[in-house]
């Protein structure tokens, strides 16, 4: 277990903001964690992972925890199935490094995206059609008021895009510490998506996404970032009509509540595609990306630049988008 106090949460954000929090505590089992709950009930407490999907906007005045359990083990086989439990901590990067190694598939089209198994659950992270609530059977959690154990199914995560219950009714109660996959020996692998069709193994798509990723977005150990800061809109079948008269070549995918429109590329119709403010700017090799652009961005330069462009797509094209982004106030 460490604990420090006061002291710069930079390393902890690939945002890289340095902002400051109160107590910063680490725990290498479930016990722990439970002496470190104790230890703060009643202060703020943040449970973080790699820091890849949240924005400081300020000092953090509470506990901020972060596991440090990173293990994986097999549970068992069920013919093709096989379920495999990971620790919360664990990079999900590192798990379908060492599973699609090892034969198996259903994690790999979310390869390289940042951030650890508990925080993958939380945010039902997605990728080259594939989510994270696609081969999660369960996911364990500890409540923070009580210290008590509580298994979650698919079910009761309620996961939506970019979501869960732990985003929601749950805010801020649990802390996940392990993840049940369901993954296969010899599953299908899922290539709908361009620049995969052919690809023959898991190991193979792995390969490609990792590719594809890099072309696209950010290494957040060059730039700071959060990966997408936006979540892609859905709007009314009517008002998507009204657009594309307006703009036809605009991309859309029918979804089942209306029509997603990429926020990509109402970014770029914006604009907004590659400038800066303050020491924030938009990535110019995907807008949907906002960065650090000079290492020392402030979160405020962050904010206003999310909110100008939030108010430049409104003005446009009257649709409203949203941070997929956690800011922690
Ligand atoms: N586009 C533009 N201009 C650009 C880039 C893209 O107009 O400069 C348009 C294109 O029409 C393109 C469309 O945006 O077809 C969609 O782009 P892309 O397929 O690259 O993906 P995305 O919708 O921008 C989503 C996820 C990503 C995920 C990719 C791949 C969200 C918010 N983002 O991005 O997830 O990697 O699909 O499946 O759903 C993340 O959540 O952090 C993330 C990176």
């Amino acid at each position: 277990m460490k604990i420090k106090e006061n002291i710069s949460l930079l390393p902890y954000n690939t945002f890289r903001m340095d902002v400051c929090a109160k107590v910063y505590a680490e725990y290498e089992s479930v016990d722990e964690l439970r002496r470190l709950l104790a230890q703060y009930r009643g202060e703020r407490i943040l449970c973080i992972g790699q820091g890849s999907n949240l924005l400081f906007t300020g000092d953090f005045d509470g506990v901020v925890l972060r596991s440090q359990m990173v293990r994986a083990r097999a549970l068992g086989e069920n013919g093709d199935e096989v379920y495999i439990e990971a620790d919360g901590g664990l990079v999900l990067d590192e798990l379908i490094d060492q599973v699609t190694d090892m034969g198996m598939s259903g994690l790999e089209n979310l390869s390289y995206i940042p951030g650890t198994v508990g925080a993958s659950a939380v945010q039902n992270v997605g990728a080259y059609g594939v989510e994270a609530k696609d081969v999660i059977v369960s996911v364990k959690a500890v409540s923070i008021a009580t210290g008590e154990e509580r298994i979650f199914t698919n079910e009761e995560c309620r996961f939506g895009y970019r979501d869960s219950i732990f985003k929601n009714e749950l805010q801020g109660q649990y802390v996940i510490v392990a993840v049940t996959y369901r993954l296969y020996k010899h599953g299908a692998l899922c290539l709908e998506y361009k620049g995969l069709e052919g690809a023959r193994t898991a190991a193979e798509v792995r390969e490609r996404v990792i590719a594809i990723r890099r072309t696209k977005l950010p290494e957040v150990s060059e730039l700071g970032s959060a990966g997408s800061f936006f979540k892609n809109p859905v709007i009314p079948v009517e008002q998507y009509q009204c657009l594309a008269a307006r703009y036809p070549d605009m991309p859309h995918y029918e979804v089942a509540n209306g029509v997603k429109v990429p926020a990509a590329w109402l970014i770029e119709q914006t604009g907004w595609k590659g400038k800066t403010l303050g020491g924030a700017a938009v990535y110019d090799k995907q807008p949907l990306v906002l960065v650090n652009a000079t290492g020392h961005a402030q979160p405020d330069d962050i904010i206003r630049l999310a909110q100008a462009i939030c108010d430049a797509v409104q003005a446009q094209f009257a649709i409203s988008i949203s941070p997929e982004v956690n800011y922690i106030a």
